[in-house]
């Protein structure tokens, strides 16, 4: 019997994936989690919990014990420059030592090192630690959540201007729950050592997106193409906290250059279903919006 481990079970991603493997019932799952008492759901539906978190590598040589396959999802700590990649390292490193075969990492689109640091940056490395160490492993590159086209649209919706660094680039869109169910397909099958573009139906430029929240809410929203630096310093008045600020411009540029606009089949072939459109999305939040509005 195989036994599978998903760290960050407490975070949206990590809690859907584990979920789905539960529902699989396709051998032991572990739910690992900084805090194993916010966990009671998941061990009611038969999850064993463990303690795990990567800040302490001595809780992930307990943790991952009889480990046969871990889904590492990457974790949110954009505090301080380097600290998610040394927790990143620390992971990779235990599940090599504590004999986990294969491990599923939830990576970024176009991942790759930049002198300055940053997410993309925090994510090739974690990437090439994997490489490097004796591990197979399925590096899963999710596109960037519909959940995140709700961040601006408030602001949009109230001013009727939705700013951003994108052009005319478009972004493939993908649900959170379909990239953890994918997620969690890749832990149950993947094999060998690949690199895959987790993504939505088709790219959706920000005039799409514009265009479609208008029609939902009945205000006119205008998408006004903006520079990176210009993006950035509207955030930055706007109080946002800089690496935040510097990972949403990132991702902006790298949309206008085109690296979101791919389209893959990775959603269906893992999760078995085909991934929702960012129209069905935004219509399934329709409520939400027409609030903002
Ligand atoms: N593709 C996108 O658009 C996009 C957008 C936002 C984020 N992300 C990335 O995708 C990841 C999963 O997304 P999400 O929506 O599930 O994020 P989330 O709900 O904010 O969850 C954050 C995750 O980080 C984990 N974490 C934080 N510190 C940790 C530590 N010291 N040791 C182990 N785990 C730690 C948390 O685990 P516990 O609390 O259970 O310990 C939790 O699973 C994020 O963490 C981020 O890296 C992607």
């Amino acid at each position: 019997m195989t036994t599978y481990l998903v760290t960050g079970a407490s975070g949206h991603l990590g809690r859907l994936a584990a979920e789905t493997l539960l529902d699989a019932k396709a051998g032991t799952v572990i739910a690992a989690t900084r805090d194993p008492s916010k966990l009671g759901a998941l061990a009611t539906k038969g999850a064993e919990l463990r303690r795990a978190d990567f800040d302490d590598p001595a809780s992930l040589t307990s943790a991952f014990a009889g480990v046969d396959r871990l889904l590492l999802v990457s974790t949110d700590a954009l505090d301080k420059p380097g600290r998610r990649l040394a927790q990143h390292r620390n992971a990779i490193a235990a599940a090599a030592k504590g004999g986990v075969k294969h491990v599923v990492y939830t990576s970024a689109p176009a991942a790759r090192p930049l002198a300055r640091g940053g997410i993309l940056d925090d994510h090739y490395w974690t990437e090439q630690a994997l490489a490097a160490s004796s591990l197979d492993w399925t590096i899963l590159r999710n596109h960037i959540y519909a959940e995140i086209s709700l961040m601006g649209l408030p602001h949009a919706i109230a001013t009727g201007q939705l700013f951003t660094a994108t052009g005319t680039g478009g972004r493939s869109y993908v649900t959170r729950d379909d990239c953890a169910r994918t997620a969690a397909g890749a832990l149950l099958k993947a094999k060998g050592r690949v690199i895959l573009d987790v993504t939505g139906p088709e790219p959706v430029t920000q005039n799409e997106l514009a265009k479609l929240v208008s029609t939902l809410t009945g205000k006119p929203i205008t998408h006004i193409p903006v520079s990176g630096p210009d993006l950035a310093n509207g955030l930055a008045a706007a109080g946002l906290p800089p690496l935040l600020v510097e990972a949403l411009v990132d991702f902006d540029v790298d949309a206008a250059q085109g690296f979101h606009a791919i389209v893959t089949p990775v959603v269906k072939d893992f999760s078995g279903r085909a991934p929702t459109a960012l129209a069905d999305f935004l219509a399934a939040n329709r409520a939400a919006l027409k609030a903002a509005a």
